[in-house]
């Protein structure tokens, strides 16, 4: 065969062993009406396995888990996350979707993160909260950024750096939902500079372009973790 006859044989067979995975993008779709998460059981690669149903009770198809959330003052961000995904809500599991309830004093911000598993839709229910989106390079870096105030809503594209800071007199708080039963998180200034073990310095000290003592003062402030 022709070189550029293989190397389009070889393009084909790329695309089809890729497509299915873009489809398969978020949480599989069920293949049951629910299947309620036996928590103590072997997670196996996508959730765990299901109670059986003569054991599950009404109960699993409700949560009050968000009619309060934490006090914000107590964490360094001034902001506390009550988090209803499966492993709070074992109900959830194989439905694809999962909420947040985020309280923030003033000043108090829910410092920049990504999802890695999901787009997330959130409502401000009282107060008001800046809310910024950091575009990837594809979009030039863009920084997209709006208060916005009880009953107004926004949306974060899956994987995208964004955060909320509260810019009012009084405390803020919002609810959340995501398209994924586990949507993960990951802090960038944790993910920075309190990892564990933590990344090298002088990697830090040249991605950053500062000294690094400048590094070195930064990691301290996240050895105890959010
Ligand atoms: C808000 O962005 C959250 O992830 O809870
Ligand atoms: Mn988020």
């Amino acid at each position: 065969m022709e070189y550029s006859k293989i190397l389009a044989a070889l393009f084909i067979n790329t695309l089809l062993v890729v497509a299915p995975l873009v489809v398969m993008a978020t949480d599989p779709d069920p293949l049951q009406d629910f299947c309620v998460a036996d928590l103590n059981g072997v997670p196996s690669v996508n959730g765990y396995p299901c109670q059986p149903s003569s054991s599950a009770g009404d109960e699993f198809l409700f949560s009050s888990r968000v009619t309060k959330g934490g006090d914000p003052t107590l964490n360094p961000n001034g902001s506390n996350v009550t988090e209803l995904d499966v492993n709070e809500w074992p109900g959830l599991n194989t439905l694809g979707v999962s909420m947040n309830r985020v309280d923030f004093a003033p000043g108090g911000t829910n410092p920049p993160h990504i999802h890695p598993r999901a787009t997330e839709v959130g409502l401000v229910t009282r107060g008001e909260l800046l809310v910024g989106i950091i575009g990837s390079l594809d979009s030039g870096n863009r920084y997209y950024s709006k208060v916005v105030r009880a009953g107004e809503t926004f949306v974060i594209p899956r994987g995208l750096m964004h955060f909320q800071f509260n810019v009012g007199k009084d405390e803020a708080t919002m609810v959340v939902s995501f398209n994924s039963q586990n949507p993960g998180i990951i802090f960038a200034p944790l993910t920075m500079f309190g990892s564990s073990p933590p990344i090298p310095t002088p990697v830090l000290a040249k991605a950053l372009r500062v000294d690094a003592e400048v590094v070195d003062l930064i990691k301290s402030k996240f050895t105890g973790g959010y």
